[in-house]
Parts: C-alpha cells; sequence; structure tokens
C-alpha cells in the first residue's frame, strides 16, 4: 500500500529509482513520482498510471541528480491524479509517504491559517507543509522533522528531501515499514529490502517511532524520545533476481508453479529429519492448557485461518474461534486468558491484523504469527514466529503464501494434537506423511493446467460464478470465489455445499457456471445430489475431484478435472491449486491485469 524509496548517491539517481519503485510496485501502481536534487534545486515528475508513464515521462524530460526519493501510490485521500501523487512538496520540502495522516484534517485548518494552505486533496500534504512552516520559523530540518512527527497522528513511513541539502534525506516510521540500505558513500532507504536489493544487502530496519537523519556517509537514528539509538545492520540476502517472472507471463503464474518447492520448503523447516514428527518454534505454546485458539487474518489469510479451525478442532480438539480481523478487533469477544491467538498474514502489516494482535496481546496465553515477512510488525510484536517461507510474492493475488501459510498451520495443528494427546505417534507419522507427499502432487496437479484452461474457457464469458465446498473444503470454495473476484472481476461467491438450498439456488440458471471442489469422501453423495439440483435449473458444473470423485459423479458434471488422490486431511492444500489455476486463466481470457488488478494493492497497511 503505497512504496517508498530514496537514495543518497554518486551516480545519476533517477534511473536507479525507477528500478527500486518496479519493484515496489506490487504495494500500489496508481500513480507515480519522484523528486531528485539537480544542484541542490527540486526536479519533480509524477505521472498517472503505472510506473510505465513514469519512466517515459522521465526519459522525455530527465530528473538529474544523484540524491532522490521515489514513490508508487495506492489512492487513500484523493483521486489518482499528477496534484495528488507523491512527492509532495511545500517550499523547500518534499516528501514521500506510505500511511495514513489521520489528523490531516485538523492540521489542513491550522495551517491554511498560518499561510501555509495544501492544494491537494491528500493527508501527505500536511506533512510538507509542517516541515516547511517549521523551516521558515528558523528550524533546522531535523528540529522541523522532529516537530512535524510531533504533531502527526496515524500511520506512516515518511522520507523527506530539502532543497540546498543535497547529502541530506530524514526519514521516519510510525506504523508503516521502513528499511535503511547501507553502501559504499551511499545510503538508501525503501519500503521493504526487496526495493533495495540491487543497490545492498546490508539492511536496518527501523523500529517504531525511530526517526534517521541520512548523509552519504551513514545514518543517525533516533527513537521516539530523540535519543541517539544503534540498530543492527543485517545481511539480507534477497535475489535482485527475484522480481523477474523467468518463463512465466505473469508474476501470479510464476508464483502458482512454484507452489510444489515453496510448500516443500516449509515441510523441510516444520517437519523433523525423522519425516514422523513436527519441530516448530510452536512447542513453546503451552498447547494443552489452552482454552481456545483464536484464529485471525484478511482475505486470503482469513481463509487459511478457516481451513485451520478445522485442523485444530479435528485434530487437537481445541475449541476455535475464527475471525475477520477487522471484525475481530471491535466485537469484545470476551477473553478468559487461557486462548493462543494465531495472527496469518503473508505481508504482516495488514492494519486490521495488527491492530488486532495489540487487542488481545496481554490478554491471551500466547500469541503466534504465521507470516511470510519475518521483518514485518507482526512478526516482530507475537510471541512466536513461524515463517511461511514462500520467498517475495509480487502478484497482487496470493497464491504461494496461502498454501504455505496452509502447510504451516497444518503442522501447528499437528503438533498441538500430539502435546494433548489426541494424535498418538503412528498418526502423526501418517499425517505427516501425507504432507510430505504434497509437494508432489502439486506439481502432477500443476500438470492438469491445459484442462484447467479450458474450463476456465467456459466460466470467462460468465456474470456469475458460484463455488461450492464442504467442511475443509468450503473455505477453499470462498478462496476460489476471492480469486475470481480479484483478478477477472467476474462476480464470484463461495459457499458451503449444504446452504446452497438456502438462498444461493435462486441465484442459478444456464449463465451461471458452478464450480464444485469436492474430493471423494464419505458425504461426497451428498455433493453429487447438490449437484444434481444445480444441473437440474441449467447450470454448468465444473467438478474438481479426484479418480473416485469423479466415478461417483458419472457423467453429473458438465466438466470433471480429476486431481490426484490426497487424503481428506491435506485436500484443501491441493484443491487450492485447480481453483487458482482457473481464476488466472479465467482473467487471462477476458484480458484483465493479472498481477496488477484494479483497486487493489498487495499489502493494506490502512484500515
Ligand atoms: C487476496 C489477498 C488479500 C490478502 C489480505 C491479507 O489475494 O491477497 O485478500 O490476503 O489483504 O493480506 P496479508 O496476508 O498480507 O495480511
Amino acid at each position: 500500500m503505497c512504496g517508498i524509496v530514496g537514495v543518497l548517491g554518486q551516480l545519476e539517481v533517477a534511473p536507479r529509482l525507477l528500478d527500486a519503485l518496479r519493484r515496489l510496485e506490487y504495494r500500489g501502481y496508481d500513480s507515480a513520482g519522484l523528486t531528485t536534487l539537480e544542484n541542490g534545486r527540486p526536479v519533480r515528475r509524477r505521472a498517472v498510471g503505472k510506473l510505465g508513464e513514469l519512466v517515459r515521462l522521465v526519459a522525455a524530460n530527465p530528473a538529474r541528480g544523484t540524491i532522490g526519493i521515489g514513490h508508487t501510490r495506492w489512492a487513500t485521500h484523493g483521486a489518482p491524479t499528477v496534484d495528488n501523487a507523491h512527492p509532495h512538496a511545500a517550499g523547500p520540502v518534499h516528501v514521500v509517504h506510505n500511511g495514513i495522516i489521520e489528523n490531516y484534517r485538523e492540521l489542513r485548518a491550522e495551517l491554511a491559517g498560518e499561510g501555509f494552505a495544501c492544494s491537494t486533496e491528500t493527508d501527505t500534504e500536511v506533512v510538507a507543509q509542517l516541515a516547511a512552516r517549521g523551516l521558515a520559523r528558523g528550524l533546522s530540518p531535523e528540529q522541523a522533522v522532529a516537530e512535524t512527527l510531533s504533531r502527526i497522528e496515524g500511520a506512516f513511513a515518511l522520507a523527506f528531501l530539502f532543497e540546498n541539502q543535497p547529502d541530506l534525506m530524514i526519514v521516519a516510521r510510525h506504523g508503516s515499514p521502513l528499511a535503511i540500505g547501507w553502501g559504499e558513500d551511499e545510503m538508501y532507504v525503501g519500503s521493504d529490502a526487496l526495493a533495495l536489493s540491487p543497490m545492498t544487502s546490508r539492511i536496518t530496519y527501523l523500529e517504531e517511532g525511530d526517526m534517521a537523519v541520512l548523509t552519504r556517509a551513514g545514518a543517525r537514528i533516533l527513537d521516539r524520545a530523540g535519543n541517539p539509538v544503534s540498530r543492527e545492520i543485517r545481511s539480507v540476502s534477497v535475489e535482485s533476481t527475484l522480481v523477474d517472472k523467468g518463463r512465466h507471463r505473469h508474476f501470479m503464474a510464476k508464483e502458482i508453479h512454484e507452489q510444489p518447492s515453496a510448500v516443500g520448503r516449509v515441510l523441510a523447516r516444520y517437519i523433523g529429519a525423522d519425516r514422523s514428527r513436527v519441530v516448530s518454534p510452536a512447542e513453546a505454546v503451552d498447547w494443552s492448557a489452552a482454552s481456545r485458539v483464536l484464529l485471525i487474518g484478511c482475505g486470503t489469510a482469513s481463509f487459511a485461518a478457516h481451513v485451520a479451525k478445522y485442523w485444530f478442532e479435528q485434530l487437537a480438539g481445541i475449541p476455535c474461534e475464527l475471525d475477520i480481523a477487522s471484525e475481530f478487533r471491535y466485537r469484545e469477544a470476551p477473553l478468559d486468558g487461557r486462548e493462543v491467538a494465531i495472527f496469518v498474514s503473508q505481508s504482516g502489516e495488514t492494519a486490521d491484523t495488527l491492530a488486532a494482535l495489540r487487542h488481545v496481546a496481554g490478554r491471551v496465553a500466547a500469541t503466534l504469527g504465521i507470516v511470510n515477512v519475518t521483518e514485518s510488525s507482526i512478526a516482530r510484536e507475537v510471541d512466536t514466529v513461524l515463517p511461511i517461507l514462500a520467498g517475495p510474492e509480487i502478484g497482487v493475488a496470493s497464491t504461494k503464501a496461502f498454501t504455505c501459510m496452509l502447510a504451516t498451520l497444518a503442522t501447528t495443528a499437528i503438533l498441538a494434537g500430539r502435546v494433548r494427546r489426541r494424535l498418538d505417534a503412528a498418526r502423526e507419522a501418517a499425517l505427516l506423511g501425507e504432507m510430505l507427499s504434497l509437494p508432489r502432487l502439486m506439481a502432477e496437479t500443476l500438470r492438469l493446467e491445459t484442462e484447467i484452461a479450458e474450463a476456465a474457457a467456459e466460466i470467462a464469458p460468465a456474470r456469475d460464478v458460484l463455488y461450492l465446498g464442504r467442511g475443509r473444503l468450503f473455505p477453499i470454495a470462498l478462496e476460489g470465489a476471492l480469486k475470481l473476484k480479484e483478478i477477472s472481476y467476474i462476480h464470484a461467491e463461495g459457499y458451503a455445499s449444504g446452504e446452497l438450498k438456502h438462498g444461493p439456488i435462486a441465484l442459478i440458471d444456464d449463465g451461471v457456471p458452478v464450480v464444485v471442489t469436492a474430493p471423494s469422501e464419505p458425504l461426497f453423495s451428498k455433493t453429487v445430489s447438490n449437484m444434481q439440483e444445480v444441473l437440474a435449473r441449467g447450470a454448468r458444473v465444473v467438478l474438481l475431484t479426484d479418480a473416485a470423485g469423479a466415478e461417483a459423479a458419472g457423467s453429473e458434471a458438465s466438466i470433471r478435472i480429476v486431481l490426484p488422490n490426497i487424503g481428506p486431511e491435506m485436500a484443501p492444500i491441493l484443491y487450492s491449486l485447480p481453483v487458482q489455476l482457473l481464476a488466472y486463466h479465467a482473467a487471462l481470457a477476458r484480458g484483465t491485469d493479472v498481477d496488477q488488478p484494479r483497486n487493489l494493492a498487495k499489502s493494506v497497511t490502512v484500515e
């Protein structure tokens, strides 16, 4: 949700800023901009639309200089226009911002009364105006920024540039991530280490409330009380090539195909060398004393949590509550202090999930973070982090992070089951054996892509699509519908198969395809009846099942996609793949922007 970058370098900075912005574009892509200092004077370029527009603008109207800041935007306040694009400027100050300034209305009114009127619709402009007012009152840039920070409320990561200060950049972090990079007589700043990866692997993550004064010689970091602090410089090995699509047309396709190896990494991390026992930092949790498990996340992460509810209840016998983070934090759920609260988030920065974590911190027995970005706020604030090891996920629609979340959650539930004596050693080994076959079965499933693409061609012209699933496959129906909505803009809904007759069946006609995710299981015959009900009303059914399911369904389904056999517990992980591919190919057929769908951003750091 907005990406920011800054470079104090020795070389022309604009190409470096544009390259870093390309790495950050997944965070927002409705407009982009940069400011450089050319002989001390700010040169600003801003363009609406994808980053390519800014690249063209800078090629036609170069911005020279060796220091600069850049921004890629996901609009929160004000439409995506050139005026609202960052950097924002006031007098000698230029600033880029990721986050939200909550008290911007009051500040705008105050500043306007003093001749520092804002001219854009954004919340960010007040930051530039406040700093400019400080300078006009005789403060140094550092003092002006410190004063500005003391006045603004909300979540922000900021980078400031000042006219006639070619060796100075001031940055601050409060609620939005910010990484400082160290080079040879160069310094960098970015929303994440990935943005800086071609320039340096030496990274310092700022802590909440930190401000840093950067020159080419290094960084002076101050904590929220203004005291100088030293923060660790880590070696972060993010390969610069990681943002390449490889042989794939889209990041989403690449990430879908990475899943066998990504899930393999999870299994290697959380299953011991004997391949029969979970070995996990989650062993630190006292599962036997837990009264309940709270499972919390947003969007796709909440669907991973939803599958985990079945696992924790069935494998570990722990009552679970599943919550969407934005609801949980306000619903005043009574807590008894013995809950284990699990927060699921790819980015680890989702504002609602983070707020939910802060809401329960200290009021439950343990907090656990299932996250991809291990330097994220959620990772740092939970008692125990379980990395999902998916690697950078660039496609805005989450795919490999989802299956890696599932695999991590499954091992955690198995561990809890062992500790609570619901699973004996043999059952634990059997479940893990099933998990260990996942990379192979996932690879086999991906080989069905051509068939799945043909099914997607049937779906692509539809206005509405229904997804049905039962039990652990119900959340996969929800996820399939979300994926389709996000990237193809086709209206889709996921339902528990048993719910069909209680309302959604009214939608069915010959224009509404129904995707049924149903491996063969004891209740499969009920699913076949559900299919008959929709077929009788003219719908086309795409059935995702296994060989036994295909046989039992006979010719009922219009299209059958036969997946490899897998036991019922781990089926949700395998069945995630065809629903991702269906969405991907439906989007291709409709010609939408798969990796950067409209209105979305990867990391939702605002409520
Ligand atoms: C959907 C998607 C979103 C995210 C949600 C939570 O494809 O990516 O629904 O799952 O915004 O994001 P994280 O996992 O970063 O907390």
